[in-house]
């Protein structure tokens, strides 16, 4: 298994590009079941849940080429309606395909998730839902199984504002008869994403970006062309990263308005903030940041997906600071490993309470899960020392060559192979 060394404390200068964004290719590569014919995806960062959502489309039956970040998908020859256990418990988003094999061909059958590192993720509200537009909905052996001769619209009120739920929701509902209402829907830049992908390709959908989306079904959607938005979390976690070492890097071909939330805290933290109309600049003005609580929330809010790069970062600042995850309680396994590194960090359920120290000491330390190893490299970016991050195979599933870019900014940063 691939391990990360880091040699910290050097402070990080330069530019880099954000790649295109995990959580708007997936669900936009499963909505391609959708219709029968050739599309083109620009813009798709090379990552391994990329891969493993193409490897489930190939099962289904589509044809996938990808080649310099564009993928193409010809859903022309599908057939099997399956997404095995094997495929879900390495990737959770391959529940997306339930919404669009259930549209276009009145089946599917999919794994069911299950836990996972962040603990358990219920998907009752996408079953909910499907079951509301008038799918029959059966759990056995461990698979939804779901089957549709012909949905109807009808009003989902979600119970929370879930990203999936709403994704799956409007991928199913874009090929009803009538019309569906998805109230207290999520908001998030990829869920835009994904809207606007399904409304090139022929759908009726009103309300994009706010909490009510309304969607009048469409008998046939069409094949497409289209661009995936930057990556916030990826742009974030460098943010913060200029921030940690104390350097300046500018984030190109990003969009500054999707991570106002962190800029926010950066600034309040005495990191100078800089917008381009498509970049972003992160200057460290202080020789450690000021303590800034945060609590996650749903877009506009503070992300969820940053919450362990911040821990990193308020592990140095000069004084204490609160971090609390409102969307995944149990989402703080990092706050062991970043012990590790001589952090001073107490947990109180979903809360956090983080007291500055000086300096990190270089050790090694494991990852768990994809933020939490994203916020180990940069706790050992920081730190005096060598740190070894081990188990990076969870950074590969969504960071695009995270190694080349950090080393164009300055790091010492090298992956070798680590054995077991
Ligand atoms: C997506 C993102 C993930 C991010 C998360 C929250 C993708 C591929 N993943 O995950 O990176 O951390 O949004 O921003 O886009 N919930 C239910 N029932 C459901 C579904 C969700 O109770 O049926 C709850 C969850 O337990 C959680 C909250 O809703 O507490 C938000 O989860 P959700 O937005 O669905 O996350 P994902 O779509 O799985």
């Amino acid at each position: 298994m691939d391990k990360l060394i880091i040699n910290g404390g050097t402070p990080l200068h330069g530019q880099i590009q954000a790649s295109g964004a995990k959580n708007a290719v997936l669900p936009i590569m499963a909505a391609t079941l959708l219709a029968e014919g050739i599309f083109h995806i620009h813009n798709v960062p090379d990552l391994r849940d990329v891969k493993t959502m193409a490897y489930l489309l190939r099962i289904i039956g589509a044809k996938v080429d990808y080649e310099h970040n564009t993928l193409t998908i010809d859903t022309s020859n599908c057939s099997f309606f399956e997404a095995p256990y094997e495929l879900v418990k390495t990737m959770r988003a391959s529940i997306y395909v339930l919404g669009p094999l259930l549209a276009r061909f009145g089946e599917a059958k999919v794994s069911l998730p299950g836990g996972c590192a962040i603990g358990a993720r219920p998907v009752d509200l996408h079953l909910k839902g499907l079951s509301k537009l008038g799918a029959c909905v059966v759990l056995e052996k461990g698979y939804i199984q779901a089957s549709a001769n012909q949905m109807a619209g009808c009003t989902i009120n979600l119970d929370v504002p879930s990203v999936g739920a709403t994704g799956n929701l409007l991928m199913a509902a874009v090929l009803t008869t009538g019309e569906t209402t998805i109230s207290n829907a999520a908001r998030e830049p990829d869920v835009v994403a994904l809207a606007e992908f399904l409304v090139k390709m022929g759908a009726r959908i009103e309300g994009i970006g706010t909490a009510v989306l309304k969607i009048k079904g469409a008998a046939k959607l069409n094949a497409v062309d289209f661009e995936i938005v930057p990556d916030r979390i990826e742009a974030g976690t460098f943010m913060i990263a200029a921030a940690i070492t104390g350097g300046e890097v500018e984030i190109t071909k990003c969009n500054p308005r999707h991570v106002d939330s962190l800029t926010a805290k950066l600034r309040e933290a005495g990191v100078l903030v800089e917008e381009g109309k498509e970049s972003i600049t992160c200057k460290s003005t202080r020789q450690r940041p000021l303590p800034v609580n945060i609590t996650t929330s749903e877009y506009p809010g503070f992300p969820t997906d940053l919450q362990a790069q911040w821990m990193a970062l308020m592990c140095l600042a000069g004084g204490s600071s609160i971090i609390t995850d409102t969307i995944f309680f149990d989402r703080f396994t990092h706050t062991a490993e970043l012990r590790r590194l001589g952090a001073k960090i107490e947990l109180n359920e979903n809360t956090a309470f983080v007291g500055g120290v000086e300096s990190l000491n270089g050790a090694p330390v494991m990852s768990t899960d994809l933020r939490a190893s994203a916020c180990l490299v940069l706790a050992g970016l920081a730190a005096r020392g060598c740190t070894e991050v081990h188990r990076i195979y969870h950074l590969d599933r969504g960071y695009e060559r995270i190694e080349a870019k950090l080393k164009k900014l300055g790091a010492d940063i090298s992956r070798q192979d680590g054995g077991l």
